[in-house]
């Protein structure tokens, strides 16, 4: 991980844990991260939109330093979308980082590169962070399509971002072929397109905003794998699925700095 870029952890639950349960987690973690790891690492967690509120009053009572993040959002403020969540009721809700375009958006609920690149420019306009999911399928990784596949969906989000707004986002490489199936790309690979990712946001944007901006990698990330993840020189943090439903084992991973002592 690179000097002045913060670690970043972030828990995507997906379609898991009520709101009852979701206290309950909090809860549990809140007393298992002790202040020298939120010190080191910000934690962000995003749970179903139903458990959103709940999670926002217990972190404001308990004054707790967890980040409230969504997992998707509408690009409009608001209107005749059925269903739809409007980025800037997440806004008035607490949200600090809302996932855009994860490959489960993008593969179950076809969505575009074009609408993934409103999306961004929606979280931003109202004051939370993106985190910009990237990816390639099993069968563009055997073809050898991963960069073009990955330069491309960068080029896309960003192209119309300035750099000031591109340093302070995310983005996290999810190799679809990793996520939920218990295949980590290795340390290395997803260090080698991590750094082409960072590249890409420099020859899109600025080196400055490819400097600043954190990325993540995504894929059946478990306690047991972040510490050789998180010393890769590009990597900035991890966004993990299943193993972020068990708050002992997600208090690991973002304890990976003890592993590494
Ligand atoms: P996983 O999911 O850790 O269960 O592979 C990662 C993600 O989809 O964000």
């Amino acid at each position: 991980m690179a000097g002045e870029r913060t670690p970043i952890v972030s828990g995507n639950w997906k379609m898991n844990q009520n709101h009852f349960e979701a206290i309950q987690f909090v809860q549990k973690l809140s007393y298992l991260l002790q202040k020298d790891d939120l010190d080191a690492v910000e934690v962000t967690l995003h749970p179903p939109f139903t458990d959103l509120r709940s999670i926002q009053t217990l972190i404001d009572a308990d004054k707790l330093r967890l980040k409230l993040g969504a997992q998707n959002c509408h690009a409009e403020d608001r209107g005749a979308f059925t269903g739809e969540v409007s980025p800037a009721f997440l806004a008035k809700l607490g949200v600090h980082y809302v996932i855009v375009g994860h490959s489960e958006r993008r593969q179950l609920f076809g969505e575009t590169d074009e609408f993934v690149a409103r999306k961004v420019a929606a979280v931003q306009k109202h004051g939370m962070t993106p985190i910009l999911c990237v990816g390639e399928t099993l069968e563009e990784h055997e073809a050898g399509l991963t960069l073009d596949k990955i330069r491309r969906q960068i080029r896309s989000a960003l192209d119309k971002r300035t750099s000031e707004q591109v340093k302070s986002m995310v983005v996290a490489y999810e190799p679809i072929w990793a996520i939920g199936t218990g295949k980590n790309a290795l340390p290395g690979e997803a260090q080698v397109v991590i750094a082409a990712i960072r590249e890409e946001v420099a020859a899109v944007t600025s080196r400055p905003a490819s400097a600043a901006i954190r990325i993540q990698y995504g894929g059946s990330v478990k306690a047991g794998t972040i510490a050789d993840i998180m010393r890769q020189p590009d990597i900035d943090g991890v966004l993990v699925g299943g193993a972020s439903l068990d708050s002992t084992e997600f208090a690991r991973i973002v304890q990976y700095r003890r592993q590494s002592a």
